[in-house]
């Protein structure tokens, strides 16, 4: 049986083994997917470890993902640019690809699942960390008509969008700088997990816009929340994400795709 795992710290309440479990269930194919512990120094001893021991790749998830960038040997264009890997897939010469398949979570999320078109659209993005950064290359390619980043920091926004500035029409800023209406708000902050929200004008969500928060728990986020009060076309959470970057996981591995939709609705009832 191939092995496969996440890397991660914390890990253990990590949804990636049960996702997997269910796709290989569905497609017919056997592996094994644990969930690993690393310490902070050890990330890469541990990848190594998991290669030697027959493991054909991992998933990467908080804090290993730039360190698991530095640690591939070849890259996605995705990756590359985002500056984080999520997949490795060990090779039989023994190197590593590393990809990245956050932002094809998202946007298959949102277009595929939910039916939302986004090219032409105006986005608010929330946040400026590796979260965000993750995401960023996938979404400007659908083309929006805008894509604003607004942080805390202001400066790692502008920083972030200035990165990103020959891929689209990309800007960024503080809160404050907030203006105009948006038919797409996503959160890529971890604010909402402690019922935060970034402090955000009202009225800035567009009639008919819709909200997306790229964290998920069993209760509506605040975030969620948020955007319902402000009359949300859908105010989405990341389970959907979640379940769609372990899908283009699957596919980079095994070369098949998975159904995502039933594995969506089983963790959302199990999520419950
Ligand atoms: P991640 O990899 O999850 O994105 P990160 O790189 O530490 O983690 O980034 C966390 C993001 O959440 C940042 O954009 C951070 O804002 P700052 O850059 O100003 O630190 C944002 N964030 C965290 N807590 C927040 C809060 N309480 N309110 C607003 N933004 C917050």
């Amino acid at each position: 049986t191939d092995r496969y795992a996440v890397f991660g710290n914390p890990i253990a309440h990590s949804k990636s083994p049960r996702i997997h479990a269910l796709f290989a269930a569905q497609t017919g194919i056997a592996l094994e997917y644990s969930a690993l512990l690393s310490e902070p120094e050890e990330f890469a001893q541990d990848v190594m470890m998991f290669l030697i021991s027959e493991g054909k790749g991992c998933n990467v998830t908080v804090p290993f993902k730039q360190e698991a960038w530095e640690l591939a040997d070849e890259l996605s264009d995705y990756a590359a640019r985002a500056q984080a890997v999520n997949t490795l897939v060990f090779r039989e010469d023994g190197s590593m690809f590393g990809a990245n398949t956050d932002g094809i979570g998202i946007v298959r999320d949102l277009q595929q699942n939910h039916g939302l078109v986004l090219q032409g659209k105006r986005i608010l993005l929330l946040g400026a960390g590796g979260a965000v950064r993750g995401v960023l290359q996938p979404l400007l390619e659908t083309q929006p008509a805008s894509l604003f980043i607004a942080n805390r920091t202001a400066s790692k926004a502008t920083e972030l969008a200035a990165d990103f500035a020959t891929l689209g029409k990309v800007s960024g800023g503080g809160f404050e700088a907030i203006n105009g209406q948006f038919d797409l708000i996503i959160n890529g902050t971890a604010a909402s997990l402690q019922g935060d929200l970034p402090p955000l004008p009202d009225g800035c969500l567009a009639v008919g816009g819709s909200t997306y928060d790229m964290m998920y728990a069993a209760k509506p986020t605040a975030f969620v929340e948020w955007g319902k009060a402000q009359g949300a076309l859908l105010a989405l959470d990341g389970l959907g994400m979640l379940v769609e970057q372990a899908a283009e996981a699957f596919f980079i591995w095994r070369g098949v795709r998975p159904d995502t939709a039933p594995v969506l609705a089983q963790l959302r009832a199990e999520l419950a």
